[in-house]
């Protein structure tokens, strides 16, 4: 049974299903965040920028699929979750945009050959859905489906990987900016909260085991691409090391990285989380923890600062 959360009662009784998902309107001031934001490693300090790149569209297509599938959802909890999903993904979506526009752009780097063409999608979405549920209403839920189940597979990665960063305390013993560790960990921490609701929801429209196979395969491609080409497109732009970027240095700055715990190991997060994520059945709330996430959330300075909006 849930109750409601309150500030200054961490150690509640949650029910790992159905945690109580709410909105945090915090904001960031970048002023004093160094573009090597990760001292003296540009390569780990990339490859956790190029989630900043995908996340600001990205997050806004994972709203667009959910919405979608809303009319159909009977379930009132299920209902009230996605309200707090929606919530918290729009205020990432804008908190990863202001690194874009704060730290990379104000460095001279150009993010806009990725989200621009991710922004024309999203914006051409909408009308391409409802010309397709007009022509085919079955290609439609078909379509729709397997967005969800490609939103739920990358949602079960932004959980793993927000445990990931807010269990990793090398991060501040390597002197990691402190603001960008904390958008990251609240960040993270918000996507354990919610990582339930897109599995939900695709449940809820009838999403089945093999449409959730082929997504997650489709979503680990889409993942291994955001990664590595997102780092290597940062690092070629990156005024200080122009010119000096290659491949096999690149790989070795990274494995260097990932021993001192800069960055997870992204070949083995990834597919280490088949025999997990693909169990017939699995749920969401099977992996990560909520009192952890709550317990950083008490302690994060960005969403202390902002409060949250009342049930
Ligand atoms: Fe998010
Ligand atoms: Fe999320």
């Amino acid at each position: 049974m849930t109750r409601p959360l309150t500030p200054d009662d961490p150690t509640f009784d949650i029910d790992e299903r159905h945690p109580p998902i709410r909105t945090r309107r915090v904001s960031f001031d970048w002023s004093e965040t160094p573009l090597h934001w990760v001292p003296g490693d540009p390569v780990a300090t990339h490859i956790i920028n190029s989630f900043h790149i995908v996340l600001p569209e990205g997050e806004k297509w994972f709203i667009q699929c959910v919405k979608d599938a809303r009319p159909y959802i009977k379930d009132a909890k299920l209902l009230e979750e996605i309200r707090g999903f929606i919530g918290q993904e729009m205020v990432h979506a804008r908190s990863h945009q202001g690194v874009l526009d704060q730290i990379l752009e104000a460095n001279g780097i150009d993010v806009s050959r990725i989200t621009g063409p991710a922004g024309r999608g999203n914006a051409d979405r909408p009308a391409q859905m409802a010309a397709l549920k007009e022509r085919s209403p079955r290609r439609w839920r078909r379509r729709l489906r397997l967005e969800l189940a490609a939103v739920a597979a990358i949602e079960h990665y932004t959980a793993v990987l927000g445990q990931w960063i807010m269990d990793n305390d090398r991060l501040d013993k390597a002197g990691v900016d402190p603001t960008m560790l904390d958008l990251l960990r609240w960040h993270g921490a918000e996507e354990v909260e919610h990582r339930s609701v897109v599995f939900d929801v695709y449940k809820a429209v009838g999403g089945r085991y093999p449409t959730r196979v082929l997504a997650w395969v489709l979503s680990l491609f889409f993942l291994y691409w955001a990664l590595i080409g997102g780092s290597l497109y940062l690092l070629n732009q990156d005024p200080t090391i122009k010119g000096k970027v290659s491949l096999p240095r690149v790989y070795r700055s990274y494995r260097r990285s990932v021993r001192k715990g800069h960055v997870p190991g992204i070949f083995r997060l990834l597919l280490g989380e088949a025999p997990v994520y693909l169990r017939p059945s699995h749920h969401p709330s099977q992996v990560c923890s909520t009192p952890r996430a709550l317990e950083y959330l008490m302690q994060s300075p960005a969403a202390q600062a902002a409060g949250y909006d009342p049930y």
